[in-house]
C-alpha cells in the first residue's frame, strides 16, 4: 500500500541513521537493550511496528521479522537491510492476524503515536498466547524526555538559559517536535487496563544526556531512571 500522505519521518531517513552513528556510544547503549528484551529470537516470528531504517535490526537475524512503516523513505532501507516489510501504513489502519506472532515490538515508535489503548489492543490480540509485546521509548519524565519536550515547546534547542547542559549533537529538533512524548506509567496503566498482569522492565541510558555518548552504558532493571526504557508485556 503506498501513502500519500507525508509522513512524520519522511526525509528524515539519512539524518536518523546518521544521528545514531554519529552518537555512537548512545547508539551501543540502545542496542544493547534492544538485544537484551528481545532474547533468543531463533525460530520466533517478530513484528516490528515502525521498523524506521531497520538499523537495530541489521545487528540481529532478520530471517523472521517483519515490519510496518509508515515512511516509505524508511521502510525501503529497512527492506535493503533484511526486515519483510509487510505494509507501508500506520498501525492504526493495518489489520493483523490473530495469534500469529511470538514477539511484537515498537523500539521508539509508540512515541510518534497519539492513541496508544486501541494500537496495543490490536497487537495483543495479534500474539499468541504467552507471547510477549515489547515497548521501548525515551520517556516523556527522564532527562531526555525534558530535553525533547523543552525543544518542542520553544522550537529550538538554543537557549540562554540552557547553555552548557546540551549533548554535542541533540537528536533532529524536527523529530522531538512530532514526538507525543509517553510516560513508562502511561503505557503501563494501558497495558494493564488490556489484561496484561505480567511485566519486566529494563533501562538504560541513566546518565545526563551530556554525558550519555561517552561510553556505552549497560543494562540494568526497571524504569524509574533510564532516558531509554524497555517495557516487556506477556500475554
Ligand atoms: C524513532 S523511529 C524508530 C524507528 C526504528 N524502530 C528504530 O528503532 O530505528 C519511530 C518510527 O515509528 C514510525 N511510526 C510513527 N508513527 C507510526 C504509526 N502510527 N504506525 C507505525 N509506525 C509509526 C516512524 O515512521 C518511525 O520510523
Amino acid at each position: 500500500m503506498g501513502m500519500e500522505k507525508r509522513q512524520k519521518f519522511d526525509g528524515y531517513a539519512a539524518k536518523y541513521d546518521e544521528w545514531f552513528m554519529k552518537n555512537e556510544n548512545l547508539f551501543i547503549s540502545e542496542l544493547r537493550l534492544f538485544k537484551k528484551v528481545l532474547g533468543d529470537i531463533e525460530g520466533k516470528k517478530l513484528l516490528s511496528v515502525g521498523c524506521g531504517s531497520g538499523l537495530f535490526e541489521s545487528y540481529i537475524d532478520t530471517a523472521n521479522i517483519e515490519g510496518i512503516e509508515p515512511s516509505e523513505d524508511m521502510g525501503r532501507i529497512a527492506g535493503k537491510r533484511g526486515v519483510n516489510v509487510i505494509c507501508y501504513g500506520l498501525i492504526e489502519e493495518v489489520d493483523l492476524p490473530e495469534e500469529e506472532y511470538d514477539i511484537i515490538y515498537f523500539n521508539g515508535s509508540s512515541s510518534y503515536m497519539e492513541d496508544l489503548p486501541p494500537v496495543y489492543e490490536k497487537c495483543l490480540r495479534a500474539l499468541k498466547s504467552g507471547g510477549r509485546l515489547i515497548l521501548l521509548d525515551v520517556p516523556k519524565e527522564s532527562a531526555f524526555g525534558f530535553m525533547y519536550l523543552l525543544g518542542k515547546s520553544l522550537n529550538t534547542y538554543d537557549h540562554e538559559y540552557l547553555e552548557g547542559t546540551m549533548p554535542e549533537l541533540p537528536y533532529p529538533l524536527a523529530l522531538a517536535c512530532s514526538g507525543v512524548w509517553h510516560t513508562t506509567e502511561e503505557k503501563i496503566s494501558v497495558l494493564k487496563s488490556l489484561g496484561v498482569q505480567k511485566f519486566e522492565f529494563y533501562q538504560t541510558l541513566v546518565k545526563n544526556p551530556l554525558y550519555t555518548n561517552e561510553e556505552p552504558e549497560d543494562v540494568i532493571e526497571g524504569y524509574k531512571s533510564g532516558g531509554y526504557v524497555a517495557i516487556i508485556a506477556e500475554k
